[in-house]
Protein backbone atom coordinates (compact mmCIF):
# COMPACT_ATOMS: atom_id res chain seq x y z
CA UNK A 1 0.00 0.00 0.00
CA UNK A 2 1.17 3.34 -0.85
CA UNK A 3 1.05 5.66 1.90
CA UNK A 4 2.46 8.95 1.07
CA UNK A 5 -0.55 10.81 0.17
CA UNK A 6 -1.12 10.70 3.99
CA UNK A 7 2.29 12.68 4.43
CA UNK A 8 0.86 15.80 4.64
CA UNK A 9 -2.78 15.38 5.86
CA UNK A 10 -4.06 16.69 9.46
CA UNK A 11 -3.70 14.48 12.50
CA UNK A 12 -7.03 14.34 12.37
CA UNK A 13 -7.58 13.55 8.94
CA UNK A 14 -4.77 10.66 9.75
CA UNK A 15 -6.50 9.81 13.52
CA UNK A 16 -9.79 9.08 10.91
CA UNK A 17 -7.71 6.81 8.49
CA UNK A 18 -6.23 4.69 10.90
CA UNK A 19 -9.78 4.23 12.76
CA UNK A 20 -10.90 2.86 9.17
CA UNK A 21 -7.76 0.48 9.06
CA UNK A 22 -8.58 -0.77 12.52
CA UNK A 23 -12.50 -1.35 11.50
CA UNK A 24 -11.83 -3.07 8.48
CA UNK A 25 -9.09 -5.53 9.99
CA UNK A 26 -10.55 -8.96 10.36
CA UNK A 27 -7.69 -10.12 12.79
CA UNK A 28 -8.35 -6.87 15.09
CA UNK A 29 -10.37 -9.44 17.59
CA UNK A 30 -6.83 -11.19 18.53
CA UNK A 31 -6.00 -8.32 20.41
CA UNK A 32 -8.65 -9.66 23.03
CA UNK A 33 -6.56 -12.66 23.52
CA UNK A 34 -3.42 -10.99 24.87
CA UNK A 35 -3.00 -8.90 28.46
CA UNK A 36 -2.14 -5.89 27.80
CA UNK A 37 -0.01 -3.89 30.84
CA UNK A 38 -1.44 -1.27 32.13
CA UNK A 39 0.38 1.76 33.00
CA UNK A 40 -1.63 4.75 34.98
CA UNK A 41 -5.44 2.71 34.36
CA UNK A 42 -4.27 2.93 30.56
CA UNK A 43 -3.23 0.13 28.21
CA UNK A 44 0.29 0.62 27.31
CA UNK A 45 1.14 1.01 23.79
CA UNK A 46 3.55 -1.98 23.60
CA UNK A 47 6.09 -1.96 20.61
CA UNK A 48 8.43 -4.80 22.09
CA UNK A 49 6.77 -7.80 20.81
CA UNK A 50 10.44 -8.65 19.20
CA UNK A 51 11.70 -8.54 22.55
CA UNK A 52 9.22 -10.12 24.74
CA UNK A 53 5.83 -10.94 23.26
CA UNK A 54 2.65 -10.40 25.23
CA UNK A 55 1.27 -12.98 27.78
CA UNK A 56 -1.99 -14.41 25.78
CA UNK A 57 -4.79 -15.24 28.06
CA UNK A 58 -4.60 -18.93 27.22
CA UNK A 59 -1.31 -19.64 28.32
CA UNK A 60 -2.47 -19.66 32.51
CA UNK A 61 -5.71 -22.03 31.26
CA UNK A 62 -2.84 -24.13 29.58
CA UNK A 63 -0.77 -24.07 32.95
CA UNK A 64 -3.47 -24.78 34.96
CA UNK A 65 -4.70 -28.22 32.74
CA UNK A 66 -1.07 -29.64 32.99
CA UNK A 67 -1.19 -28.39 37.03
CA UNK A 68 -4.51 -30.85 37.22
CA UNK A 69 -3.05 -33.61 35.38
CA UNK A 70 0.26 -33.26 37.81
CA UNK A 71 -2.43 -32.89 40.63
CA UNK A 72 -4.74 -35.77 39.76
CA UNK A 73 -1.56 -38.13 37.83
CA UNK A 74 1.33 -37.49 39.86
CA UNK A 75 4.15 -39.43 37.85
CA UNK A 76 1.37 -41.08 35.06
CA UNK A 77 0.73 -37.71 33.77
CA UNK A 78 3.28 -38.73 31.60
CA UNK A 79 1.49 -41.81 29.99
CA UNK A 80 -2.14 -40.63 31.01
CA UNK A 81 -4.47 -37.40 30.83
CA UNK A 82 -5.63 -35.37 27.89
CA UNK A 83 -2.29 -34.63 26.46
CA UNK A 84 0.51 -36.84 28.01
CA UNK A 85 3.46 -35.33 28.68
CA UNK A 86 5.60 -38.07 26.88
CA UNK A 87 5.15 -37.12 23.42
CA UNK A 88 4.06 -33.30 24.38
CA UNK A 89 6.80 -31.83 21.86
CA UNK A 90 4.42 -33.42 19.25
CA UNK A 91 1.64 -30.90 19.84
CA UNK A 92 3.61 -28.29 18.50
CA UNK A 93 5.39 -29.35 15.75
CA UNK A 94 2.50 -28.58 13.24
CA UNK A 95 1.99 -24.82 14.30
CA UNK A 96 5.95 -24.89 13.74
CA UNK A 97 5.42 -26.42 10.76
CA UNK A 98 3.68 -23.75 9.50
CA UNK A 99 5.10 -21.09 10.49
CA UNK A 100 8.49 -22.18 9.56
CA UNK A 101 7.53 -23.96 5.90
CA UNK A 102 8.84 -27.30 7.38
CA UNK A 103 7.45 -30.69 7.73
CA UNK A 104 6.15 -31.86 11.09
CA UNK A 105 9.02 -34.25 11.71
CA UNK A 106 11.55 -31.67 11.08
CA UNK A 107 11.01 -29.42 13.88
CA UNK A 108 10.88 -29.87 17.65
CA UNK A 109 10.40 -27.45 20.87
CA UNK A 110 13.56 -27.90 23.23
CA UNK A 111 16.02 -26.46 25.44
CA UNK A 112 17.18 -22.73 24.54
CA UNK A 113 18.60 -21.09 21.80
CA UNK A 114 22.12 -21.02 22.37
CA UNK A 115 21.94 -24.37 23.41
CA UNK A 116 20.44 -25.42 20.18
CA UNK A 117 23.01 -23.59 18.51
CA UNK A 118 25.84 -25.82 19.96
CA UNK A 119 23.82 -28.68 19.42
CA UNK A 120 23.51 -27.92 15.75
CA UNK A 121 27.08 -26.76 15.08
CA UNK A 122 28.34 -30.43 17.07
CA UNK A 123 26.04 -31.61 13.77
CA UNK A 124 26.46 -29.61 11.26
CA UNK A 125 30.25 -27.83 11.50
CA UNK A 126 31.80 -30.47 9.53
CA UNK A 127 35.07 -29.21 9.54
CA UNK A 128 37.89 -30.93 7.15
CA UNK A 129 41.58 -29.65 6.81
CA UNK A 130 40.48 -27.86 3.58
CA UNK A 131 37.25 -26.79 4.51
CA UNK A 132 37.57 -25.53 7.98
CA UNK A 133 35.54 -21.93 8.22
CA UNK A 134 32.47 -20.21 8.93
CA UNK A 135 31.04 -17.47 7.09
CA UNK A 136 28.46 -15.10 9.48
CA UNK A 137 27.24 -11.89 9.74
CA UNK A 138 29.81 -9.22 11.76
CA UNK A 139 27.87 -7.52 14.83
CA UNK A 140 25.40 -10.74 14.83
CA UNK A 141 23.66 -11.28 18.12
CA UNK A 142 25.98 -11.67 20.83
CA UNK A 143 25.42 -14.75 22.17
CA UNK A 144 25.52 -16.23 18.64
CA UNK A 145 29.21 -14.55 18.39
CA UNK A 146 29.89 -16.08 21.46
CA UNK A 147 28.62 -19.84 20.66
CA UNK A 148 30.57 -19.94 17.26
CA UNK A 149 34.03 -18.55 18.92
CA UNK A 150 33.80 -20.92 21.43
CA UNK A 151 32.75 -23.78 19.34
CA UNK A 152 35.40 -23.64 16.92
CA UNK A 153 38.19 -23.18 19.53
CA UNK A 154 36.54 -26.32 21.27
CA UNK A 155 37.90 -28.24 18.16
CA UNK A 156 40.94 -26.91 18.41
CA UNK A 157 41.05 -23.98 15.92
CA UNK A 158 42.10 -19.92 16.19
CA UNK A 159 38.39 -18.08 16.10
CA UNK A 160 40.18 -15.16 14.03
CA UNK A 161 41.43 -17.47 11.71
CA UNK A 162 38.38 -19.76 11.03
CA UNK A 163 35.65 -16.86 11.41
CA UNK A 164 34.64 -15.09 8.29
CA UNK A 165 32.78 -12.02 9.12
CA UNK A 166 30.70 -9.78 6.11
CA UNK A 167 30.59 -6.32 7.19
CA UNK A 168 28.22 -3.42 6.18
CA UNK A 169 30.07 -1.15 3.42
CA UNK A 170 31.30 1.75 5.29
CA UNK A 171 29.61 4.33 6.58
CA UNK A 172 26.14 2.15 6.28
CA UNK A 173 24.48 -0.42 8.40
CA UNK A 174 22.73 -3.31 6.03
CA UNK A 175 24.80 -5.89 5.13
CA UNK A 176 23.97 -6.50 1.37
CA UNK A 177 22.80 -9.77 0.06
CA UNK A 178 25.55 -9.80 -2.70
CA UNK A 179 28.31 -9.24 -0.57
CA UNK A 180 27.42 -12.43 1.09
CA UNK A 181 26.93 -14.15 -1.95
CA UNK A 182 30.16 -13.03 -3.08
CA UNK A 183 31.50 -14.29 -0.32
CA UNK A 184 30.05 -17.62 -0.66
CA UNK A 185 31.53 -17.73 -3.99
CA UNK A 186 35.29 -16.56 -3.09
CA UNK A 187 35.49 -18.50 -0.51
CA UNK A 188 34.02 -21.40 -1.35
CA UNK A 189 37.16 -23.35 -1.14
CA UNK A 190 37.52 -23.15 2.48
CA UNK A 191 33.90 -22.79 3.62
CA UNK A 192 32.43 -25.36 6.11
CA UNK A 193 29.59 -23.67 6.86
CA UNK A 194 27.47 -20.87 6.46
CA UNK A 195 25.75 -19.71 10.03
CA UNK A 196 23.74 -16.36 10.69
CA UNK A 197 20.43 -14.76 11.71
CA UNK A 198 17.65 -14.48 9.08
CA UNK A 199 16.98 -11.10 10.41
CA UNK A 200 19.20 -9.40 12.13
CA UNK A 201 18.11 -8.30 15.82
CA UNK A 202 19.79 -4.19 15.99
CA UNK A 203 18.86 -3.08 12.49
CA UNK A 204 15.32 -5.17 11.72
CA UNK A 205 16.70 -6.08 8.31
CA UNK A 206 15.24 -9.47 6.82
CA UNK A 207 17.88 -11.33 5.04
CA UNK A 208 17.39 -13.06 1.65
CA UNK A 209 17.50 -16.68 3.31
CA UNK A 210 16.74 -18.25 0.24
CA UNK A 211 19.60 -16.96 -2.10
CA UNK A 212 22.14 -17.09 0.46
CA UNK A 213 20.89 -20.77 0.99
CA UNK A 214 21.20 -21.34 -3.32
CA UNK A 215 24.84 -19.70 -3.41
CA UNK A 216 25.89 -21.93 -0.55
CA UNK A 217 24.49 -24.98 -2.39
CA UNK A 218 25.84 -24.57 -5.50
CA UNK A 219 29.38 -24.98 -3.21
CA UNK A 220 28.24 -27.96 -1.44
CA UNK A 221 28.30 -25.82 1.78
CA UNK A 222 25.75 -26.36 5.10
CA UNK A 223 23.60 -23.32 5.80
CA UNK A 224 22.31 -22.40 9.45
CA UNK A 225 19.62 -19.63 10.71
CA UNK A 226 18.98 -17.92 13.96
CA UNK A 227 15.24 -17.02 13.77
CA UNK A 228 14.83 -15.39 16.67
CA UNK A 229 13.74 -12.81 14.88
CA UNK A 230 11.99 -14.24 12.03
CA UNK A 231 9.54 -16.68 13.34
CA UNK A 232 6.06 -15.78 13.84
CA UNK A 233 7.01 -12.10 12.25
CA UNK A 234 7.72 -13.43 8.16
CA UNK A 235 6.67 -16.77 6.80
CA UNK A 236 9.51 -18.81 6.02
CA UNK A 237 9.67 -21.83 3.62
CA UNK A 238 12.97 -23.60 5.40
CA UNK A 239 12.17 -27.06 3.79
CA UNK A 240 11.85 -25.72 -0.03
CA UNK A 241 14.97 -23.12 0.47
CA UNK A 242 16.87 -26.34 1.37
CA UNK A 243 18.79 -24.61 4.56
CA UNK A 244 20.12 -27.48 6.48
CA UNK A 245 19.36 -26.15 10.07
CA UNK A 246 17.56 -23.43 12.13
CA UNK A 247 17.26 -22.39 15.74
CA UNK A 248 14.85 -19.54 17.27
CA UNK A 249 13.23 -18.60 20.84
CA UNK A 250 9.84 -18.43 21.41
CA UNK A 251 9.31 -15.26 24.01
CA UNK A 252 9.66 -12.80 21.21
CA UNK A 253 6.66 -13.17 18.35
CA UNK A 254 5.56 -16.29 19.10
CA UNK A 255 4.66 -15.06 22.74
CA UNK A 256 5.41 -18.22 24.91
CA UNK A 257 6.81 -16.63 27.65
CA UNK A 258 10.62 -15.29 29.22
CA UNK A 259 12.56 -17.88 28.77
CA UNK A 260 9.90 -19.76 27.04
CA UNK A 261 10.90 -23.28 24.94
CA UNK A 262 13.17 -22.74 21.86
CA UNK A 263 13.70 -24.97 19.24
CA UNK A 264 15.07 -26.81 16.24
CA UNK A 265 14.69 -27.87 12.68
CA UNK A 266 17.03 -30.28 11.02
CA UNK A 267 16.18 -31.08 7.18
CA UNK A 268 14.75 -34.39 6.43
CA UNK A 269 18.42 -35.25 4.40
CA UNK A 270 19.76 -34.95 7.62
CA UNK A 271 17.31 -37.15 9.77
CA UNK A 272 19.87 -40.19 9.30
CA UNK A 273 21.15 -42.08 12.52
CA UNK A 274 24.37 -41.25 11.85
CA UNK A 275 24.35 -37.83 11.88
CA UNK A 276 26.75 -36.98 14.69
CA UNK A 277 25.49 -35.28 17.70
CA UNK A 278 25.46 -34.57 21.50
CA UNK A 279 22.51 -37.13 22.92
CA UNK A 280 20.38 -37.37 25.80
CA UNK A 281 18.02 -39.45 26.64
CA UNK A 282 14.99 -37.40 25.47
CA UNK A 283 16.43 -38.02 21.97
CA UNK A 284 16.11 -41.51 22.36
CA UNK A 285 13.95 -43.65 20.21
CA UNK A 286 10.64 -43.17 22.28
CA UNK A 287 8.79 -46.62 21.78
CA UNK A 288 11.97 -47.70 23.68
CA UNK A 289 12.93 -45.04 26.17
CA UNK A 290 12.39 -46.55 29.03
CA UNK A 291 14.07 -50.38 28.59
CA UNK A 292 17.45 -47.85 29.88
CA UNK A 293 19.29 -49.75 27.48
CA UNK A 294 23.23 -49.03 26.44
CA UNK A 295 23.77 -47.46 23.00
CA UNK A 296 22.19 -44.31 21.76
CA UNK A 297 19.49 -44.77 19.64
CA UNK A 298 17.74 -41.59 17.87
CA UNK A 299 13.90 -40.66 17.95
CA UNK A 300 13.54 -40.12 14.06
CA UNK A 301 13.45 -36.13 13.21
CA UNK A 302 14.67 -33.24 14.67
CA UNK A 303 12.63 -35.15 17.93
CA UNK A 304 15.92 -36.66 17.82
CA UNK A 305 18.14 -34.32 19.19
CA UNK A 306 16.74 -33.49 22.61
CA UNK A 307 18.34 -34.11 25.25
CA UNK A 308 16.82 -33.96 28.83
CA UNK A 309 13.33 -34.11 30.44
CA UNK A 310 11.13 -31.12 28.81
CA UNK A 311 9.41 -28.17 30.61
CA UNK A 312 5.93 -29.06 30.86
CA UNK A 313 4.59 -25.64 31.81
CA UNK A 314 7.01 -24.07 29.28
CA UNK A 315 5.55 -26.22 26.33
CA UNK A 316 1.99 -26.17 27.84
CA UNK A 317 2.41 -22.11 27.03
CA UNK A 318 4.05 -22.53 23.71
CA UNK A 319 1.09 -25.19 22.49
CA UNK A 320 -1.59 -22.46 23.33
CA UNK A 321 0.86 -19.90 21.76
CA UNK A 322 0.57 -21.75 18.69
CA UNK A 323 -2.84 -22.65 18.73
CA UNK A 324 -3.47 -18.21 18.49
CA UNK A 325 -0.84 -18.21 15.25
CA UNK A 326 -2.75 -20.92 13.26
CA UNK A 327 -6.00 -19.21 13.77
CA UNK A 328 -4.92 -16.04 12.59
CA UNK A 329 -2.28 -17.89 9.82
CA UNK A 330 1.23 -16.53 9.44
CA UNK A 331 0.65 -14.82 5.80
CA UNK A 332 -2.53 -12.39 7.38
CA UNK A 333 -0.51 -11.64 9.99
CA UNK A 334 2.04 -10.52 7.82
CA UNK A 335 -0.14 -8.65 5.66
CA UNK A 336 -1.39 -6.90 8.22
CA UNK A 337 2.52 -6.50 9.69
CA UNK A 338 3.45 -5.10 5.85
CA UNK A 339 1.05 -2.22 6.46
CA UNK A 340 1.38 -1.40 10.16
CA UNK A 341 4.73 -1.27 9.80
CA UNK A 342 4.60 1.42 6.83
CA UNK A 343 2.02 3.02 8.95
CA UNK A 344 4.94 3.46 11.67
CA UNK A 345 7.40 4.00 9.20
CA UNK A 346 4.71 7.12 7.60
CA UNK A 347 4.44 8.89 10.68
CA UNK A 348 8.26 8.92 11.64
CA UNK A 349 8.76 10.60 7.63
CA UNK A 350 5.85 12.91 9.44
CA UNK A 351 7.40 13.94 12.27
CA UNK A 352 10.99 14.53 10.91
CA UNK A 353 8.82 16.97 8.24
CA UNK A 354 6.96 18.90 11.10
CA UNK A 355 10.47 19.33 12.87
CA UNK A 356 11.95 20.62 9.59
CA UNK A 357 15.24 17.57 9.42
CA UNK A 358 15.96 14.21 9.96
CA UNK A 359 15.72 14.07 13.72
CA UNK A 360 14.75 10.08 13.71
CA UNK A 361 16.66 7.78 10.91
CA UNK A 362 15.42 4.54 10.11
CA UNK A 363 18.04 2.12 9.83
CA UNK A 364 16.01 -0.72 8.57
CA UNK A 365 15.29 -1.35 5.13
CA UNK A 366 12.52 0.67 3.36
CA UNK A 367 12.05 -2.33 1.02
CA UNK A 368 8.72 -4.64 2.37
CA UNK A 369 11.09 -7.65 1.59
CA UNK A 370 13.91 -6.75 3.23
CA UNK A 371 11.95 -6.50 6.69
CA UNK A 372 9.68 -7.83 8.74
CA UNK A 373 7.84 -5.84 12.07
CA UNK A 374 10.51 -4.07 13.45
CA UNK A 375 11.91 -0.80 12.75
CA UNK A 376 15.16 0.50 14.30
CA UNK A 377 15.39 4.14 15.04
CA UNK A 378 18.83 6.16 15.48
CA UNK A 379 18.09 9.29 17.47
CA UNK A 380 21.80 10.72 17.54
CA UNK A 381 21.37 13.58 20.04
CA UNK A 382 18.96 12.78 23.07
CA UNK A 383 18.33 9.91 22.23
CA UNK A 384 17.66 7.92 25.95
CA UNK A 385 15.78 10.54 27.03
CA UNK A 386 13.87 10.37 24.31
CA UNK A 387 13.00 6.91 25.01
CA UNK A 388 12.72 7.17 29.16
CA UNK A 389 10.30 9.96 27.58
CA UNK A 390 8.19 7.46 25.60
CA UNK A 391 8.02 5.01 28.18
CA UNK A 392 6.66 7.45 30.90
CA UNK A 393 4.10 8.39 28.40
CA UNK A 394 3.29 4.20 28.12
CA UNK A 395 4.90 4.04 24.91
CA UNK A 396 6.85 0.31 25.32
CA UNK A 397 9.50 -0.37 22.85
CA UNK A 398 13.06 -1.16 23.42
CA UNK A 399 16.40 1.00 24.06
CA UNK A 400 19.60 -0.27 22.44
CA UNK A 401 23.13 1.01 23.02
CA UNK A 402 24.23 3.76 21.95
CA UNK A 403 21.58 5.61 20.17
CA UNK A 404 19.17 2.84 18.80
CA UNK A 405 14.81 3.38 19.61
CA UNK A 406 13.37 -0.29 18.57
CA UNK A 407 9.77 0.28 17.93
CA UNK A 408 7.99 -3.11 16.84
CA UNK A 409 4.18 -3.16 15.59
CA UNK A 410 2.80 -6.67 16.04
CA UNK A 411 -0.20 -7.27 13.84
CA UNK A 412 -2.07 -9.98 16.89
CA UNK A 413 -2.06 -7.59 19.29
CA UNK A 414 -1.53 -3.52 17.77
CA UNK A 415 -3.51 -1.27 15.88
CA UNK A 416 -3.44 1.58 13.76
CA UNK A 417 -4.88 3.90 16.29
CA UNK A 418 -1.82 3.39 18.54
CA UNK A 419 0.56 4.16 16.03
CA UNK A 420 -1.48 7.31 15.47
CA UNK A 421 -1.37 7.95 18.97
CA UNK A 422 2.64 7.58 18.72
CA UNK A 423 2.69 10.78 16.51
CA UNK A 424 1.30 12.82 19.05
CA UNK A 425 3.31 11.50 21.87
CA UNK A 426 6.99 12.50 20.09
CA UNK A 427 5.55 15.84 18.85
CA UNK A 428 4.71 16.70 22.32
CA UNK A 429 8.13 15.75 23.04
CA UNK A 430 9.70 17.31 20.27
CA UNK A 431 7.65 20.29 20.72
CA UNK A 432 6.61 20.99 16.69
CA UNK A 433 2.72 20.47 17.45
C1 LIG B 1 19.01 -13.18 17.57
C2 LIG B 1 19.17 -13.81 18.93
N1 LIG B 1 19.94 -14.90 19.05
C3 LIG B 1 20.15 -15.48 20.26
C4 LIG B 1 19.53 -15.01 21.40
C5 LIG B 1 19.80 -15.68 22.71
O1 LIG B 1 18.75 -16.53 23.04
P1 LIG B 1 18.77 -17.42 24.38
O2 LIG B 1 19.07 -16.50 25.52
O3 LIG B 1 17.37 -17.93 24.45
O4 LIG B 1 19.78 -18.47 24.21
C6 LIG B 1 18.68 -13.89 21.30
C7 LIG B 1 18.03 -13.35 22.50
O5 LIG B 1 17.34 -12.37 22.50
C8 LIG B 1 18.50 -13.27 20.04
O6 LIG B 1 17.75 -12.17 19.89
Amino acid sequence: MNLDSLLSVSSQQLKEWALAQDQKDRLRGFREQFYIPQQNDKSVIYLCGNSLGLQPKNARLAINKELETWQNHGVEGWFEGESPWLSYHKYCQKGLAELLGTLPEEVCPMHQLTVNLHLMLTSFYRPTSEKCKILTIAGDFPSDQYALETHVASRGYVPSEVIIEIVPPVGEWLIRTEDIVAAIKSHAHELALVCMSGLHYYTGQLFDMREIVAEAKRHGILVGFDLAHAIGNVPLQLHQWDVDFAVWCSYKYLNSGPGGVSGVFVHQKHHSDTVPRLAGWWGYEESRRFEMTKGFVPMKGAAGWQLSTPNIMALAIHRASLDIFEKAGIENLRSKSIVLTQFLELVIKRINQKIGFQKIKIITPSELSQRGSQLSLLVEEGGKELFDFLVREGIVGDWREPNCIRLTPVPLYNTFEEIWQLENVLLSKLNAI
